[in-house]
């Protein structure tokens, strides 16, 4: 069947839409970390979104800069996560919080505050939902890579904990991982206390699970804390990563 070019183009809307609608979704991997930095998310104009996440100064209040301050991972910066970032338990089954992504085929301006539906699909948790806000971005993270900010998560690459918290100099625990028990958590700065808890009750103490996942519009809930809303959030939004919309000519 040969199709009008008019009919191409009336058709093109519903077209768009049910390619939008998909989002993104696949099977990925975990990794845990809180490195105190600004996320990267942080800086103004890197996705489709009004304002940036909001980053906090070295005493943990929020910053009202435009997302203009240099991040406390650089020296002299003074940008960094706000504790009020960190996971929490919905009920027994559901979580929300944030994470630094990886997506594949896909890039930061198409994930910069986008949410994401994880299922666990190993370990302990198996079966439980987590939908995390993309933050962040880790050019050491692989493809469909959800890395969960969780305080004592371990610092990663960078730290800036040392300079906000006076963490020891890698962090709490070990680098990667961090800490490995819930008494760790005591000893914690007190607006980190309960996210580090979370690991260990809510999350069993996972390590670094597997998971499906699913882009999904965010709950106002994450977004009220993180203050970064996409434009068309998820369900109405044309994917801008490449070769998410198929090219036609008629
Ligand atoms: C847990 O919370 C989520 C999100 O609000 C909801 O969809 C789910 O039905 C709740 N589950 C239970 C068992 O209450």
């Amino acid at each position: 069947m040969r199709l009008s070019l008019t009919t191409l183009v009336a058709l093109l809307p519903f077209y768009l839409e049910a390619v939008a609608a998909q989002g993104s979704s696949g099977n990925g991997k975990t990794t845990r970390y809180w490195d105190c930095c600004k996320p990267s998310c942080g800086w103004p104009k890197k996705g489709n979104s009004q304002s940036p996440v909001k980053t906090c100064d070295k005493s943990d209040r929020p910053l009202n800069d435009g997302g203009n301050t240099k991040s406390g991972c650089d020296n002299g910066g003074n940008a960094f996560m706000c504790s009020t970032q960190s996971p929490w338990a919905v009920n027994e089954t559901t979580a929300y919080g944030w994470a630094a992504v990886n997506i594949a085929n896909s890039n930061e301006a198409a994930w910069c505050c986008a949410c994401y539906e994880l299922t666990f699909t190993s370990g302990p948790i198996q079966g439980k939902k987590m939908i995390v806000q993309a933050t962040n971005t880790g050019g050491d993270l692989g493809n469909n890579h959800f890395d969960i900010a969780i305080p004592g998560g371990g610092v990663g690459i960078f730290n800036a904990c040392t300079s906000q918290y006076g963490a020891p100099s890698n962090g709490w625990g070990e680098r990667y991982g961090g800490i490995k028990s819930k008494s760790d958590c005591a000893s914690f700065p007190s607006a980190l206390k309960a996210g580090c808890n979370w690991r260990f009750d809510w999350f069993q103490g996972a390590d670094n699970p597997s998971v499906s996942f699913k882009q999904v519009a965010c709950p106002a809930a994450i977004t009220a804390k993180s203050g970064c809303t996409r434009g068309n959030d998820a369900i109405n939004e044309t994917p801008t990563g490449p070769g998410t919309v198929p090219t036609w000519t008629p």
